[in-house]
């Protein structure tokens, strides 16, 4: 191992759902007195903006557009693998060369190649897993052959230690379906078959969240809690109040927003937003404008490039109750006493936002880790309820009326609101000085600066 004290890079997919955890990551190291450097694709450097951290690009192969250019998910991964390795181990080297000699590479777990130049430069190796324990257990029992895949699809429910039976329904597509994502299921895989050999695996999780599984699986694998990766969970330790994580791959509305919130009354607003990736269709998209418009709350709806896909009837009058935009700062939106609820399509990292914040939800789980990720916020955690969809996959105007009033009043809706308080607190107190989390990154950076 190298000498040297106290470098990391961190690695990160330039998705906005990786960059901003990892980002985050980088960030609390620099906290406690490592340098950091944030690596990432040429085309996502221009939209991260850090202080406390350095922002150097290594390249995918397609430095200009990314995924959009490459002719597949398969040839863009296998692109930004061999191109990756290079531009990691040229970073590498600069930094050694300039004086400033890196001694750990904190790597997101879609690039698992990483762990190969960390290991050829003789540093520490660390893979940063962006969903939630519960959900990699599952891959792991696969790798350790406890778990079979199905053929093409899940048709039993899977009971495994530490998590509730979980119908096909609330499994990862991954799983549900392995053959329509095969390209991300084999990195997935990879990353598994390999986890051994890092010096430190991290989850952007908190022991408190996931206890049961964290006791099921204590000592049979090596994973570290270091979360959640959300600025808002240090909110209350904030002096400026600013939780924005830094990094923007879209234009923000920000100043729009906030504008439109201050004008409405505290807990009227429904805010509805599916992340980065989802894609929802045409159909969908009419019921959720029907359903919003029912509710007869206000609301802010984030369209990303699927503005098209809403009713325009839907759009013209939504100046009267509702804002939509392409995007926004969801930290900011969602910390605001406007808002009474989140719509969500539980991504990992906007539930956790939700969770820190103490938003109820109503899940409208569309495709990765997000369906089982909506079973925990229904069933485990209790902060909010999921939408059910009809024979054809949609989630109809009269369900997602249902449930915005089902969290949003009456008995149930009292429930979920205590419950948000409860896990709101207990992932303040993982991530504050002292908490699970935050001992947990304070013993990886000791180790490092003692090296
Ligand atoms: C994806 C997966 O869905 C997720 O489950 C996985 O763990 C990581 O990759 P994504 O679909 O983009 O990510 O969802 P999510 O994990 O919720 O991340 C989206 C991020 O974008 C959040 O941090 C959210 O704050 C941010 N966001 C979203 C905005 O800043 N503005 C918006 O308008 C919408």
């Amino acid at each position: 191992m190298s000498s040297q004290k106290g470098h990391v890079i961190v690695l990160t997919y330039p998705a906005q759902g990786h960059i901003n955890p990892l980002l985050q990551f980088a960030k609390r190291l620099a906290s406690k007195g490592l340098k950091a450097t944030l690596a990432t694709t040429h085309y996502t450097v221009r939209s991260i903006h850090a202080t406390t951290v350095g922002v150097e690009p290594i390249s995918d192969g397609y430095d200009e557009g990314g995924y959009k250019q490459a002719p597949s998910t398969e040839a863009y991964l296998e692109s930004f693998k061999s191109v990756g390795s290079r531009t990691l181990s040229e970073l590498i080297s600069k930094c050694k060369d300039s004086g400033s000699p890196v001694n750990c590479v904190v790597y997101d777990s879609l690039l698992p190649w990483a762990l190969d130049v960390a290991r050829q430069f003789g540093i520490y190796a660390a893979v940063f897993l962006t969903n939630s324990a519960s959900v990699c257990s599952m891959f792991w029992h696969i790798d350790h052959g406890r778990l079979a895949l199905p053929e093409k699809q899940a048709t039993e429910p899977v009971l495994l230690p530490g998590l509730p039976s979980l119908a096909p329904a609330d499994l990862p597509s991954f799983l549900a379906q392995p053959s329509s994502n095969s390209a991300y299921l084999a990195v997935i895989m990879e990353k598994f078959s390999c986890l051994d050999k890092n010096d430190w695996v991290f989850c952007n999780s908190s022991a408190e969240l996931e206890s049961e599984l964290v006791k099921a699986m204590s000592g049979l694998w090596p994973l570290v809690m270091v979360g959640p990766m959300v600025p808002s969970a240090y909110l209350d330790q904030q002096i400026s109040g600013d939780i924005a994580y830094g990094a923007s791959l879209w234009e923000l509305s920000s100043d729009q927003c906030l504008s439109w919130l201050e004008t409405k009354p505290p807990k009227s607003v429904i805010y509805v937003s599916f992340g980065s990736m989802a894609d929802i269709t045409a159909k969908q998209a009419e019921e959720i404008a029907c359903g919003l418009i029912a509710s007869n709350m206000h609301f802010l709806l984030v369209a990303k490039d699927s503005i098209n896909k809403f009713p325009i009837e839907f759009i013209n009058s939504a100046q009267e109750r509702g804002l939509v935009v392409p995007w926004c700062n969801q930290l900011q939106v969602l910390a605001h006493q406007a808002v009474a609820c989140f719509v969500t399509h539980c991504g990992w990292n906007s539930t956790l936002e939700a969770l820190s914040l103490g938003v109820p939800m109503v899940a409208m789980p569309q495709w990765s880790d997000q369906p089982t990720n909506a079973k925990f916020v229904e069933e485990l955690w209790q902060v909010g309820v999921k939408a059910k969809k009809n024979k054809d996959g949609i989630v109809t105007r009269d369900e997602l009326e249902m449930c915005i009033k089902r969290v949003t009043a009456g008995e149930r809706s009292e429930e979920i609101i205590k419950n948000a308080t409860k896990w709101r607190k207990l992932v303040i107190r993982a991530v504050s000085l002292g908490g699970s989390s935050d001992k947990n990154i304070e013993e990886f950076v000791g180790k490092l600066v003692k090296e």
